[in-house]
């Protein structure tokens, strides 16, 4: 008879050890086509098992079809068909295969980190809790393809009341993550648009959605230079008005006219207006979306929780002109929303509750703070080092007077345990920067770690700190 080791003390109830056991056997041909096997009592007494493990092992077997049932007879192996079975020993090649490494850091300056201590993870807990429950089957169901009605109604109170955006939820679509919502507004404004974009810029969408096809448009400190963007054949271009990414820049208020003017002179222009990273303003009242400017139906609003609650959350939105809506609901009508419907819901709640507006306040706070204690430490260290953009959003610009090439000073960093990002990585055509320029994030930064990673950022550069006379610093 067969012998199975089966371990009474391990987590895997008995029953499934034998069943695997005994499944593993008759792949690997152990046991061959036709054997009976042993009654269920003999095997039990062998085995020193209860009768009723073994039969619920068999009975997996034979739900499985790895042997049947003649009665009054016993059961037999039966034939299956070779199986692709991959060995422990494949899926330890497969493992083995060479993944790209991520490095860590001693310190990261990556724009795109949020404060993770500060997450209301009980009330959040709450909200999920309260969903995953038997009065919520409904939604097991697939939801409405462009997202939660209950979600896109927050949304469109939110947007009212804090960016200036008058819509209802019917304008406004939910997917996960900008980076999903791109390919479907680029779909959506036909193929043979031209695009442009703003240099620097975001750079997944020329990377991922354009192949470079892209139009670059320069940025000064009043936001995208307009003038340059009459100047080409674009008809499509994306804009980030409210903080400009990277540089911080806000369009001004005569470029948003003469913006809106622009696209207003034709039919098949369109202007996506991405208002990433423009919750958290430090000087000033909050710049209101280019969108609520609009009279013409020319600006696809586009947002995302990235930063306002989570990257990991994947949730990001655009609202479209109603008279895209007829289009959007042609082309994509039969396609899912991307984000599962019970994160949807968990997140309306939150919101319908307050608790968005309250954390983004607390989170205003908290950014304010680090966004202070990063430029204070560079003002009153290393006077030589220029910052710009350092009105909003969660990071910086820095200019360091130094000889080497930003890639260079990258490597230097790097070398020293420090992740820090060139601007030139946000370029789709060259610029000649007078000083290598970078953006340091401190969203994911504790307070008190700020102060000591500039410091060692310099050091590694070998840029020594201003000591005013008298100060031992
Ligand atoms: C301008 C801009 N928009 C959007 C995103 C990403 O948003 P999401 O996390 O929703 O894909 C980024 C990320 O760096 C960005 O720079």
């Amino acid at each position: 008879m067969l012998m199975f080791e089966l371990e009474k003390n391990s987590s895997k109830p008995l029953y499934e050890q034998l069943y695997r056991g005994m499944k593993d056997a008759i792949i690997t041909k152990q046991i061959k086509v036709g054997t009976k096997l042993p009654s269920k009592r003999k095997l039990a007494d062998f085995l020193n098992i209860s009768q009723t493990t073994v039969e619920i092992a068999y009975g997996q077997l034979l739900a499985e079809g790895y042997i049947v049932s003649k009665p009054r007879v016993g059961f037999f192996v039966e034939e299956i068909d070779e199986l692709p079975y991959i060995e422990n020993k494949q899926l330890k090649k497969l493992n083995e295969a060479p993944l790209k490494a991520t490095k860590t850091y001693r310190y990261d300056f990556h724009p795109g980190k949020i404060d993770a201590e500060s997450f209301p993870f009980a009330t959040w807990r709450k909200y999920a809790k309260d969903l995953f429950d038997a009065s919520s089957k409904e939604l097991l169901q697939v939801g409405e393809p462009q997202g939660e009605y209950d979600l896109r109604l927050e949304i469109a109170n939110y947007l009212y009341q804090s960016r200036g955006i008058i819509c209802n939820p019917e304008q406004i679509v939910i997917g996960s993550g900008t980076e999903h919502l791109l390919p479907m507004i680029l779909r959506l404004l036909e193929m043979d648009s031209k695009f442009a974009l703003e240099n620097p810029g975001y750079s997944a969408i020329p990377r991922i959605h354009l192949q470079n096809k892209a139009i670059p448009i320069s940025v000064d400190e009043d936001g995208l230079v307009v003038d340059e963007l009459e100047n080409t054949d674009a008809n499509i271009v994306y804009i980030t008005p409210s903080h400009q990414f990277p540089t911080g820049a806000v369009l001004s208020a005569a470029r948003r006219t003469q913006l809106l003017n622009w696209a207003s002179k034709q039919h098949d222009r369109f202007i996506i207006e991405d208002d990433y990273d423009s919750e958290f303003r430090y000087i000033g009242k909050p710049i209101p979306a280019l969108q609520g400017m609009d009279q013409n139906g020319k600006v696809i609003y586009l947002s995302t929780f990235t930063k306002s609650l989570m990257p990991s959350l994947r949730v990001a939105y655009f609202v479209l002109p109603p008279t895209l809506l007829p289009s959007y609901q042609k082309i994509f009508s039969y396609y899912s929303a991307t984000v599962p419907r019970f994160d949807q819901h968990i997140l309306a709640n939150f919101m319908k509750d307050g608790h968005f507006s309250k954390h983004l306040n607390r989170m205003r706070k908290i950014y304010r703070k680090k966004h202070d204690k990063l430029t204070n430490t560079l003002e009153n260290n290393y006077p030589a080092i220029a910052i710009t953009g350092d009105h909003a959003g969660m990071h910086i610009l820095i200019s360091v007077p130094l000889d080497e090439s930003e890639q260079q000073l990258k490597q230097l960093a790097d070398e020293c345990g420090i992740a820090v990002y060139p601007v030139s990585d946000y370029l789709l055509k060259p610029i000649d920067y007078e000083m290598p320029t970078f953006l340091l994030g401190f969203g994911g930064f504790e307070l008190d770690e700020i102060e000591p990673a500039i410091h060692q950022l310099m050091e590694c550069w070998n840029i020594k700190a201003y000591k005013k006379k008298g100060n031992s610093q």
